[in-house]
């Protein structure tokens, strides 16, 4: 089937991809006119494991196109997915100009049915606002239908997930819209076996909200307990393991560290928070998850703080830009909270990440970038460890300790195991566990 995505972000273009790989023919659009010029050379412009292959077998083999044009788009398929940014607006609240503004173009330019479908991550209802905007900006009586299939990828393990989902959630409500969605996914559906579930559209609207709410809300509660065990020398690893066996709580997401980041969890549950608050509903429990998330950064730079006890002319080594492995992106990343911090405090920093260095440094040019966790960790007086990364993980200790010229790690993510930092004589403080080498231990 001929398919137009709106928008090459990291959930378009990973959903164009994949569409085209199950052997429709796909035309990506975006208004970016560099983002597309650089597509259309096969130049990847975001990270992301295995997608660029698949763009090059796709494209090569005519099964994937790019384009600046809406009105192209319009023409091209009878079926338009809208994956374009919903990025916070001024008071937190999803900015929906985007989405609005792909209906009202594609309203201006159809000439027959079309199927409009939400990607995107929106409140609950957009479906109407888009219908009556369509609506409005439709010359003739053409008939089309909107529906929400909402995205539940992952950064860093997209392309898995697009073909192996938990789930497909598809919002609609005519027999020709509900006919479309299904001829598109049933090639994923057989393959991966997943549940194609079809529910009315404020349903699957509402659900992508709900499920990334509950995920945040599972880390800061895990990260809540931490703090608890803290403060009376349980191990935050072993209570998670212990709860998470219960199937009905689950073992995921229940790693405590720094707090949750990325462009999907901050944003979506302050939106969910303000449509509720519109609504005349408080979802205080979101807004505990909030507080919970930004202070676990603050303890964690508190905990920094409270070993080196003066920052000024301190030399700190920052493992860890991107907001979790396996991506470049940096949207909301803890890096992004510690970086500015430790600068007003005057610290010397010393950064490292595998992939998102050029995206950090586009942010703070002039900081000073190593290849490597050792060579960034030269004579540092202390390691701050925010993204979990494999090369932080398998650090050779003993080298680890040599390079340093004071041994303490502060660890955001629980990456080493106390006792074997305690052998190594690490000053070592993670979240949630036993700290050790303290002096007043010794
Ligand atoms: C999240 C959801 O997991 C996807 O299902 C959803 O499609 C996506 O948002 C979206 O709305 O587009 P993503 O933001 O890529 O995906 O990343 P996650 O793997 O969910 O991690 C989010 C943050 O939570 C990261 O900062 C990660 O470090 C943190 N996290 C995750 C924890 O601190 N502890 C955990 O146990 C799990």
């Amino acid at each position: 089937m001929k398919i137009t995505i709106v928008g090459t972000g990291y959930v378009g273009l990973v959903t164009g991809t994949t569409f085209a790989e199950i052997g429709h023919e796909v035309l990506c659009i975006d208004n970016d006119e560099k983002k597309i010029q650089k597509l259309m050379r096969l130049e990847m412009p975001i990270y992301e494991e295995g997608l660029e292959d698949m763009v090059k077998r796709n494209f090569n083999a005519g099964r994937l196109r790019f384009s600046t044009s809406i009105k192209e788009g319009t023409e091209f398929a009878t079926v338009i997915f809208i994956a374009v940014g919903t990025p916070p607006g001024y008071k937190g609240e999803a900015n929906m100009s985007y989405v609005e503004r792909v209906g009202r173009e594609v309203a201006e330019n159809m000439k027959s049915y079309r199927l409009l479908v939400e990607k995107s991550t929106v409140i609950v209802n957009t479906n109407q606002q888009l219908k009556r905007t369509m609506n409005k900006y439709l010359e003739d009586d053409i008939p089309f239908d909107v529906a929400s299939n909402p995205e539940f990828l992952r950064e860093g393990t997209a392309i898995k997930d697009a073909f192996h989902p938990d789930r497909i959630v598809v919002g609609v409500e005519s027999q020709r819209a509900s006919k479309l969605l299904r001829e598109i996914y049933e090639p994923i559906v057989k393959k991966s076996n997943c549940e194609y579930l079809e529910m009315n559209i404020a349903s699957a609207e509402l659900t992508k909200h709900a499920a990334n709410s509950f995920l945040a809300m599972k880390i800061s509660f895990i990260n809540a307990v931490s703090r608890i065990c803290e403060m009376t020398g349980a191990d935050i690893k072993q209570v998670a393991h212990g709860i998470g066996l219960d199937g009905r709580i689950g073992k995921s997401f229940l790693y405590a560290g720094v707090g949750y980041g990325g462009s999907c969890f901050p944003k979506d549950v302050d939106a969910f928070i303000r449509m509720g608050d519109e609504l005349g509903y408080s979802l205080n429990v979101l807004k505990e998850v909030q507080k919970i998330n930004i202070n676990q950064r603050e303890h964690m730079m508190r905990k920094l703080q409270h070993e080196l006890w003066v920052l000024e002319d301190k030399v700190i080594a920052v493992l860890g830009l991107a907001f979790k492995p396996g991506t470049d992106d940096v949207r909301e990343s803890p890096a992004l909270y510690f970086v500015p911090q430790l600068i007003e405090r005057k610290a010397k920093l010393r950064l490292w990440d595998p992939i998102a260095k050029e995206k950090f440094s586009e942010l703070h040019p002039g900081l000073s970038y190593f290849d490597t966790p050792l060579e960034c960790c030269q004579e540092a007086d202390a390691v701050l460890i925010l993204t979990e990364w494999p090369e932080v993980k398998e650090l050779n200790l003993k080298k680890l300790k040599e390079v340093l010229k004071v041994p303490i790690v502060i660890d955001g993510r629980n990456v080493f195991e106390p006792t074997d930092m305690q052998k190594h004589g690490f000053i070592y403080k993670c979240v949630g566990r036993e700290p050790v080498g303290l002096p007043d231990k010794k």
